[in-house]
C-alpha cells in the first residue's frame, strides 16, 4: 500500500511542477535502437503477385473513403518493390556497433539497430486461411529479412498489424472465436518459415486499440456493437496465448526467440490536480487502457477495473453479462509474454463521466470513452502536433513507463512506437520532430537510469512518411520523406534522421 501512496504523491507533485532538467547520460550497453512501419501503410502492391484482399483494401476504396484526403494504400511507399532502399536507409540511420553487443548469438550477429515491420496476412495467405500459401508473399518477406540481416539489422516482426484478410472479416472478424484457429495457423506458418532468422515477435499491434476502435474499421459500415468489442478482447487474448504456447513448445527450443505484444499506452492524469475524483478517473482509465489486455497476460485474469466496467455496462443493458475467464483459460493465458511492447504518443487529462443515458448507435470515440469511463481533454498550453489529439508532453512518457513498472512488477519493456505527427509542407527541416524525439528519449533515459524501468528497445514511429489510416497522407511521422506524387516514391532523409542517427550512435546523450 505504501508504494501506491508514494507513487501517487510523486505523480501529484510532478504534475504541477516544470519538466525536470535535461539528463546527460547513456543507456545501458546492448540497448537497441531502430525504426518501424506497418505493412498496409508502406507496402503498396495491393494486388501484386497473388495477394488477397484485406479490410483496408476494401474500406479505403469505399466512397466516401474513411481517409480525409480520399487516398488509400494501393501504392503507399511502394515498399513491396523498394524494400532494398528502405533497408539502405535503415543502415544509414542505424549503422552502429555496440561495444558490448553479444557476438555469440547462435544464428546471427546483429551489428546495427532493429527494424520493426509487420506481415501482410493476405499477402501470405490470400484467403486468411491456411488453404493456400502464396509463394510470392513468402519470398517477399524472406528477401526483406535476409537483406536486413545481411546489413546487420535485426528484424522485429509484428505478425498482425490490423490488416485482417477480408474473408475473415466476413465471418465476423475478431468477434468470432474461429479466428483464434486461423491466427494460430498463420503464426505457425511464419514461425516455421522465418523463425530461424527472426528473434523477436509481436503477436498483435495494439490489441487494445483493435477492439476499442471496433476492429479498426468495419467494412460493411454496420455500427459496431459493444458486445462485439468485448468479445474481440477475449478472442485476441486467447489467440495471443495460444500462439505464445505454440512458440514456447514447438519453436523456442530451436529458434530461441521472444514473443510479446504491444499495447497503446497513453498517459492519463486528473484534470483538476486538487480533485481526487479526477485522479481516480485517471487511474481507472490507465487500468483499462493498459490492463484490459496486460492483466490477463501477466496475472491470468481481468483486473478489477475491467470487471467493474463490464458490470457497469451490463447493468445499463449495453452488453450482456460477462463471465470471468474459466480456470482453464486463466491457466492458458497467464504469463504468456517475454516482453511487453509500449506504444506511446500522448497524454490526456481525465474527468469522471457523469452521463448515464442509454446511448443509441455508438461512434468509435464514444465506445472508447464509455470503456474508459472518462471524459478526456488536454491542457491548452500543451504544444500541438498535426494529429489533433496528440500533444507534446514528454513527462507523460516517463510517468507511463513508471506506472507500468510499479503495477506490473518491472517487466522488460520494448518501446515499439513513439513519434511526432507533422505535415508534408513542413519539409525536410523537421525541427519539431527533432525536439520531440530528443525530449521523449530523454524522459525514457530518466525512467531507465533514475527510476530503474527495464526498457531494452526503442523504435521510432516511423521510418518513412506513410499512409496514416483515416488521416491519409495529410500527416506524417516519418524521419524519411517520401514524395507521393513521384511514381518512384523518392525517399529523402529529414533532419530528424540525422539527429536520431547521432542519438543511436551515442546510445543516448553523453555529457
Ligand atoms: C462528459 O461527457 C458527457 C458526454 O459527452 C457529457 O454529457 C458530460 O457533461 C461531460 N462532463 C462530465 C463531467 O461528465
Ligand atoms: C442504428 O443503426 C442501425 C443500422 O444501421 C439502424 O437501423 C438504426 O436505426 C440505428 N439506430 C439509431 C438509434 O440511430
Ligand atoms: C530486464 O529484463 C530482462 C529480461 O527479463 C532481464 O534479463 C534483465 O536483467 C532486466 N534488466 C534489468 C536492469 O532489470
Ligand atoms: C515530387 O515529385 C514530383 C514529380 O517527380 C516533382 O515534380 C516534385 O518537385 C517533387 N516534390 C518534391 C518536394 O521534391
Amino acid at each position: 500500500m505504501w508504494t501506491f501512496i508514494l507513487v501517487t504523491l510523486v505523480i501529484l507533485t510532478r504534475a504541477d511542477g516544470e519538466e525536470d532538467s535535461f539528463l546527460y547520460d547513456v543507456f545501458p550497453p546492448g540497448f537497441q535502437w531502430g525504426l518501424g512501419s506497418g505493412s498496409y501503410q508502406v507496402e503498396g502492391g495491393w494486388r501484386d503477385d497473388g495477394k488477397g484482399l484485406n479490410i483496408f483494401d476494401n474500406v479505403f476504396h469505399q466512397i466516401p473513403s474513411p481517409a480525409v484526403d480520399g487516398t488509400n494504400g494501393d501504392i503507399a511507399c511502394d515498399s513491396y518493390h523498394k524494400y532494398a532502399e528502405d533497408v539502405s536507409l535503415l543502415k544509414y540511420i542505424g549503422n552502429i556497433v555496440f561495444d558490448n553487443w553479444p557476438r555469440s548469438s547462435r544464428y546471427h550477429v546483429f551489428e546495427a539497430g532493429v527494424y520493426r515491420f509487420s506481415l501482410s496476412w493476405s499477402r501470405i495467405l490470400p484467403t486468411g486461411r491456411i488453404d493456400y500459401i502464396n509463394p510470392a508473399g513468402i519470398e517477399y518477406y524472406n528477401n526483406l529479412i535476409n537483406f536486413l540481416i545481411a546489413n546487420g539489422i535485426e528484424p522485429i516482426v509484428t505478425i498482425h498489424h490490423w490488416d485482417l484478410p477480408l474473408p475473415l472479416d466476413g465471418i465476423g472478424g475478431w468477434a468470432n472465436d474461429e479466428l483464434i484457429h486461423h491466427f494460430t495457423n498463420f503464426a505457425h506458418l511464419v514461425f516455421h518459415t522465418f523463425g530461424d532468422r527472426v528473434k523477436k515477435w509481436v503477436t498483435f499491434n495494439e490489441p487494445n486499440i483493435i477492439c476499442m476502435l471496433g476492429f479498426v474499421f468495419k467494412v460493411d459500415g454496420r455500427p459496431i456493437g459493444l458486445n462485439e468489442v468485448i468479445k474481440c478482447f477475449r478472442t485476441l487474448i486467447l489467440s495471443h496465448a495460444r500462439v505464445y504456447h505454440l512458440y514456447d513448445h514447438v519453436f523456442r527450443p530451436w529458434q530461441g526467440g521472444k514473443v510479446g505484444t504491444n499495447l497503446a499506452a497513453y498517459w492519463f492524469e486528473g484534470k483538476d490536480p486538487n480533485n481526487p475524483e479526477d485522479a481516480k478517473a485517471a487511474e481507472n482509465a490507465l487500468q483499462i487502457m493498459w490492463g484490459l489486455i496486460a492483466s490477463p497476460l501477466v496475472f491470468g485474469y481481468f483486473n478489477r477495473e475491467t470487471r467493474q466496467m463490464m458490470e457497469r455496462l451490463a447493468k445499463r443493458g449495453l452488453i450482456s453479462p460477462q463471465k470471468e475467464f474459466t480456470l482453464a483459460e486463466s491457466a492458458e493465458i497467464i504469463g504468456t509474454w517475454d516482453f511487453l511492447g509500449v506504444n506511446h504518443y500522448s497524454t490526456y487529462l481525465t474527468e469522471l463521466r457523469k452521463s448515464t443515458s442509454k446511448p443509441g448507435n455508438l461512434t468509435l470515440d464514444q465506445i472508447f470513452l464509455l470503456l474508459l469511463d472518462v471524459n478526456l481533454s488536454v491542457k491548452p498550453e500543451w504544444v500541438s502536433t498535426s494529429t489533433p489529439d496528440f500533444k507534446v508532453v514528454p513527462s507523460g512518457f516517463r510517468r507511463i513507463l513508471n506506472w507500468i513498472k510499479w503495477r506490473y512488477g518491472n517487466p522488460e519493456l520494448c518501446v515499439l512506437e513513439n513519434g511526432y505527427s507533422g505535415r508534408p509542407e513542413q519539409g525536410l527541416e523537421d525541427y519539431n520532430r527533432v525536439a520531440f524525439h530528443r525530449a521523449y528519449i530523454n524522459e525514457m533515459l530518466k525512467a531507465v537510469k533514475l527510476d530503474g524501468v527495464n526498457v531494452s528497445v526503442y523504435t521510432v514511429w516511423s521510418l518513412l512518411d506513410q499512409f496514416e489510416m483515416e488521416l491519409g497522407y495529410t500527416v506524417n511521422f516519418g524521419v524519411v520523406a517520401v514524395n507521393f506524387t513521384d511514381l518512384d516514391r523518392t525517399r529523402t532523409p529529414k533532419l530528424s534522421a540525422t539527429c536520431l542517427k547521432q542519438i543511436f550512435k551515442d546510445n543516448g546523450f553523453p555529457r
